[in-house]
């Protein structure tokens, strides 16, 4: 997991997460990204995570929707293997409501 892209001025942080191989699918990619946004909001005191994901992974989506990431979508940011690709932006503010238990 990484946390960077720091603005300082906005209290806010770009996420990315990619576990090893084997590992997706059973919940653990959700957990630690719910345990990143605790310490980010409660710890560190930020605002803002955002985030960016390609629209051909609907598993990362779920699971960051999960998570609390609320999305909006920009067209055709990547040309990947002769198509267009949508990104889908995230983000999860520090007032937000999120998943108890996602
Ligand atoms: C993205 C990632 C961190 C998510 O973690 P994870 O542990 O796999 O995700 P979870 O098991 O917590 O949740 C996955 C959810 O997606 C759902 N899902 C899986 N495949 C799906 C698909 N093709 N379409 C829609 N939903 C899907 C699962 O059913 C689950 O939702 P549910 O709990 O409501 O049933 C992990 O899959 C990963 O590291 N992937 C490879 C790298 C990557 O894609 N990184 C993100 C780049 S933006």
């Amino acid at each position: 997991m990484v946390l960077n892209e720091l603005d300082e001025d906005n209290a806010s942080m770009n996420f990315r997460i990619a576990l090893a191989p084997g590992w997706t699918g059973q919940g653990f990619g959700t957990e630690a990204t719910t345990a990143v946004l605790d310490h980010t909001f409660f710890v560190l005191g930020l605002h803002r995570i955002a985030l960016d994901v390609y629209s051909f992974n609907p598993r990362a989506e779920r699971s960051y929707v999960k998570a609390g990431f609320v999305e909006g979508r920009r067209r055709h940011t990547l040309h990947w293997d002769g198509a267009w690709v949508d990104s889908i932006l995230m983000s999860v503010l520090s007032t937000d409501d999120r998943p108890s238990n996602p």
